[in-house]
């Protein structure tokens, strides 16, 4: 049974920055709750978002645009390479090919539904089919390639709404010895550091290793080991492969009894999620009226689809934020999704008029401490994660 434990009320689709005013009464909303199944153990959203109104050519999440993101990627292929040295490789999600690029063109292909990524890495050399993963797709690269050694796919299972469907089609092209690696944000992650902005409509799941190692098994893959990685606000590297060809590591193990420890195979640890977002919640607006009333200038740093989350279940709008500084062009000159806040360039909005900056992207802490220096010297950022707070000017 499906049991929902949370309500973030009515949400626009994360990534959807509007060119201008006029486009804002037709804005796509649905309803965001989150439900756990009793019997799988997996988070999911209670309604879906028709996938093509997410993923489409004008997919606008550039992952090689962070310093972070190129050096993940990087050392994530080369890990891969060494240890594994695949024949061939399948990505499933392969955005502008921050971790295509460190693999042969010949030997490896790429999905992608959106078509602004695929032309670019079918123009790279590498062969990018410009679709949603699927059976009929897997049958396909099978006739065209054969089954792969190695199949990658980041922040990218989390999106698929049917897993069956999906893990059915891996279960088919992935080779006898091959393996499959996924990295997604962790469940486990997200209730221990309160960020429920990890919810949004991209995010159809949320995954535990306990509920990964539930669905996966009726596939026939075992998970043979687990990683933590800092990306996103803490994900996990999930490493499966055919039942029975390679010995499970104790990583797995690891993690399920971490798991349990937290109790995330019941309900009871997710309602008190629900109402720590409350919490959340209240104690950031109350921040930001007082802050506000006091006549300083708020800006937020990163339009993230994780802001978008927060700012419409808070319902912060340009009465407390003057708009949102971001680096990724296609997000400029627009507005950002349901709360219509605006959004413009660092070099435009980041100043020394602004005294307190809202980290939207509190997952790229580090790199942007580093990168504002200047800014510290007079402002200063605020975080929701772990708790709502004003951060010291330290560099962390
Ligand atoms: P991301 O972490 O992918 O968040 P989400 O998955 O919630 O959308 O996005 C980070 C955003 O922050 C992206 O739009 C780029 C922006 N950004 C900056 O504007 N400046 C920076 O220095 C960094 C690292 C990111």
């Amino acid at each position: 049974m499906k049991v929902k434990f949370m309500d973030l009320g009515r949400q626009p689709i994360a990534n959807n920055f509007l060119e201008s005013r006029e486009n804002i009464d037709n804005e796509y909303q649905f309803h965001l709750t989150v439900c756990f199944d009793e019997k799988t153990k997996l988070v999911s959203l209670g309604e879906f978002v028709p996938p093509k109104l997410m993923f489409n050519d004008s997919y606008v999440y550039h992952a090689s645009l962070s310093r972070t993101m190129r050096s993940h990627f990087g050392r994530a292929a080369r890990l891969l390479r060494s240890e594994f040295n695949p024949a061939c490789v399948l990505e499933i999600g392969s955005n502008d090919g921050v971790f295509l690029r460190h693999f042969a063109k010949e030997t490896t292909c790429a999905v992608e539904p959106c078509g602004n990524f695929a032309k670019l890495t079918n123009e790279l050399g590498y062969k990018t089919y410009e679709r949603f993963w699927s059976e009929k797709l897997a049958d396909e690269i099978i006739e065209e390639r054969g089954r792969q050694d190695l199949i990658y796919a980041a922040n990218c299972m989390c999106h698929i709404q049917n897993l069956h469907d999906a893990l059915l089609a891996i279960s088919k092209v992935l080779s006898d010895e091959g393996i499959f690696v996924f990295e997604d944000p962790s469940l486990l992650k997200m209730i221990e550091r309160g960020s429920y902005d990890q919810i949004y409509d991209e995010h159809a799941h949320i995954f535990s290793v306990t509920a990964l190692q539930n669905l996966l098994n009726m596939w026939d893959l075992d998970i043979f080991r687990v990683q933590e990685i800092s990306v996103h606000g803490g994900s996990s590297r999930i490493f499966a492969c055919r039942k029975g060809t390679r010995s499970i590591e104790t990583s797995v193990d690891d993690h399920l009894v971490k798991e349990h420890a937290a109790g995330l195979h019941n309900v009871a640890a997710y309602q008190n999620f629900a109402e720590r977002a409350e919490q959340s919640k209240n104690q950031l607006t109350g921040l930001l009226t007082e802050l506000k009333r006091r006549g300083y200038k708020i800006v937020s740093y990163g339009a993230t689809s994780k802001s978008t989350t927060v700012f419409n279940y808070c319902k912060i709008t340009t009465e407390l934020i003057d708009y949102i500084v971001d680096i990724t062009p296609d997000k400029q000159n627009k507005f950002s999704p349901g709360v219509h806040i605006p959004v413009v360039s660092p070099e435009v909005g980041f100043d020394e008029t602004v005294d307190y900056a809202f980290l939207g992207a509190w997952n790229y802490e580090r790199e942007i401490c580093d990168k504002e220096r200047k800014f510290l010297e007079t402002g200063r950022f605020i975080t929701h994660v772990p708790y709502v707070r004003i951060l010291e000017g330290e560099n962390p």
